[in-house]
């Protein structure tokens, strides 16, 4: 088959395991099925796919301009903020071309940055499992044409200053790309961290990328968005696979938003275990719904917790555990003391 040669060097995604009864704390979702009034919003556009959604996202730009404090013109809607990180990186880069992003992160950055073409530049996390932003500025050539940024970082679940962040932008020049991903945005606590709906007034060249599949809720229907500059918003869409967010998600993520009180609220209960859980793990300290545990011996664990009925992540330098309820997180201690 003539298939494009440089495909074998693209890493297959690999999504947190499945397992009937097994306490599932691999994929950073909530357990919490979606607000009723969400379901129902869904049910009823569900009756409706026989007529294609609105490719604008009209109704869930507006909503969330009014929640971020944007126009809709500042926002565009994705399938998954996964869609738009794939979106920057075509709109930025093609072959030749360098995309820079800390490392270890979110393992979907080096998969989209191939498909681009472009080639990824990683680089590592300082020695407290965080972000090294001077590192991240000093990593920029001629040929960086978009840096990923995310925090709090997945899978260390730490955050960077917005002092640092903004000392950071000044140091990138004004025509790079930087995408602030804040997917786990709304489990932050640190009253000193970067604020994207903030900053984008401040940088032209600041993309914030957020989703409803977190603390949302609607990881399955699969939503997320940008924001920052109009052009850029623009250009994203045009590298967006037409009608692609679908009528059921618009409906749940607008019916979410009306009740986002709701959903902010249970990302309290969460704060409260991933303290107990890091704490009595020795994980490092987060700020997000997973916790990370460095170590030698992540696959042995990983897979011992999954002979005992828990499903976490398991990565080469350590392990991702999704910190949900007071009772899942009850459980996981109970089956990580039998254990260590
Ligand atoms: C840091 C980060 N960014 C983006 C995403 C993509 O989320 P989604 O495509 O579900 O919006 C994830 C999902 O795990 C993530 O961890």
């Amino acid at each position: 088959m003539k298939l494009r040669p440089d495909l074998a060097e693209i890493p297959v995604y690999i999504p947190g395991k499945r397992l009937d009864d097994a306490l599932k704390l691999s994929s950073n979702e909530v357990p919490q099925s979606p607000l009723p009034a969400a379901i129902q919003a869904m049910a009823d556009a569900a009756a409706g796919v026989n007529r294609y959604p609105d490719m604008g996202v009209v109704a869930v730009r507006e909503a969330l301009a009014e929640y971020l404090a944007l126009t809709p013109e500042h926002i565009a809607v994705g399938v998954g903020s996964s869609a738009l990180c794939l979106q920057l990186a075509q709109i930025t880069s093609g072959p030749g071309d360098e995309i820079v992003f800390p490392w270890r992160s979110f393992e979907a950055y080096p998969i989209f940055t191939k498909i681009a073409g472009a080639t990824p530049v990683q680089v590592p996390l300082d020695e407290h499992h965080r972000l090294d932003l001077p590192a991240i500025a000093a990593a920029v050539t001629d040929k960086t044409r978009l840096i990923f940024i995310c925090n709090p970082n997945n899978p260390t679940g730490t955050t960077i200053t917005e002092a640092d962040f903004i000392e950071f932008m000044h140091q990138v020049p004004s025509d790079v790309v930087v995408a602030l991903d804040e997917a786990y945005f709304e489990y932050i606590r640190d009253e000193q961290s970067p604020i994207a709906t903030k900053l984008v007034h401040q940088f032209d060249n600041l993309v914030g990328l957020r989703t409803f599949s977190k603390a949302f809720g609607l990881a399955g229907t699969r939503i997320g968005y940008a924001f920052g500059n109009p052009d850029l918003m623009v250009a994203l869409n045009k590298v967006g696979i037409p009608f692609g967010v679908n009528a059921v998600a618009q409906a749940g993520a607008l019916a979410s938003l009306e009740h986002i009180d709701e959903l902010l609220a249970r990302t309290d209960e969460v704060v409260e275990q991933r303290i107990r859980a890091a704490a009595h793990i020795g994980a490092v300290p987060s700020e997000s719904n997973f916790i990370w545990y460095p170590c030698d011996d992540a696959p042995a664990r990983t897979q011992a917790l999954l002979d005992n009925g828990v499903i976490i992540r398991g990565f080469p330098d350590g392990i991702r555990i999704t910190i949900t309820t007071k009772e899942e997180t009850d459980r996981l201690l109970e089956v990580w003391d039998s254990l260590y």
